[in-house]
């Protein structure tokens, strides 16, 4: 812990704490969203993918890594911004575009909106977390061992308010995928290009896609209850 306390320290460490933790980040709800679209093999399926996952004894140490990757993440963003921001009202600040012309072309709205997209995620976070992990615990009728997640995320998504507040806020979490893959690669050093540019893009709206798609699909009725 303590690496990650110096890292904090020098701006060169923040940023790599930044890309490192927001690569990780992305893969995590690679998974996720992967885990999610299961829910189309049907009830038994997803109730048995989420079922082996949760009784795995590694998830607490899944879950510690993803609370630490999300603080450090959270708060080097924050600390950079703010740093920025400082630096430039002081007009210190020679705007420091890493590859010159090529970066500066690329800002974009995306780009810009990095830390609003990001602290939305500590609203977002949460409340999902109070929704569904902790939410209602109804036991399975094929195995009342298994909890029947299944009917809960049906029983949520049949709310046209709980589809527009997840649609939202995947489109707000898609925004900063978007920027945040070649963003994250840069900070790890690997050169500006288009394609690192696309992937993250073609990334972003996959991810975001398959989220998106899952709330849909049951508010329309296409998902058995
Ligand atoms: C439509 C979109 C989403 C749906 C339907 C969804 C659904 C779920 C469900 C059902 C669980 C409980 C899993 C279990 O206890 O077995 C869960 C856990 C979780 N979700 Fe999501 N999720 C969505 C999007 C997201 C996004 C965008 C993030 C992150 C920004 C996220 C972060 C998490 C986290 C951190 C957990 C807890 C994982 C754990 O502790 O094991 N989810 N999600």
């Amino acid at each position: 812990m303590s690496s990650l306390v110096r890292s904090f320290s020098s701006s060169l460490g923040r940023k790599l704490l930044m890309g490192a933790s927001g690569l990780l980040l992305l893969a995590f709800l690679v998974v996720h969203v992967a885990g999610n679209l299961v829910l189309f093999a049907g009830r038994d399926a997803f109730n048995g993918y989420s079922y082996h996952l949760v009784s795995n004894p590694l998830i607490y140490v899944a879950e510690l890594a993803l609370l630490v990757l999300f603080t450090a993440h959270l708060v080097a963003g924050i600390v950079v911004t703010a740093r920025n921001r400082a630096a430039r009202r002081h007009r210190y600040a020679v705007k420091h575009w890493a590859r010159g012309k090529s970066s500066k072309s690329h800002k974009s709205v995306a780009s810009s909106t990095m830390i609003v997209s990001g602290v939305f995620m500590i609203a977002f976070v949460p409340l999902h977390l109070w929704t569904f992990k902790w939410g209602p615990n109804y036991p399975s009728s094929a195995d009342p061992a298994v909890r029947d997640l299944y009917r809960l995320v049906i029983e949520e998504f049949r709310r046209p308010l709980e589809v527009a507040w997840y649609v939202g806020a995947m489109l707000v979490i898609g925004f900063h995928l978007w920027h945040g893959f070649a963003s994250g690669c840069e900070s790890l050093g690997v050169d500006d290009r288009d394609w690192l540019r696309r992937t993250g893009q073609v990334l972003a709206v996959a991810i975001t896609g398959g989220f998106v798609i899952v709330p849909i699909a049951i508010w329309l009725g296409w998902v058995p209850a």
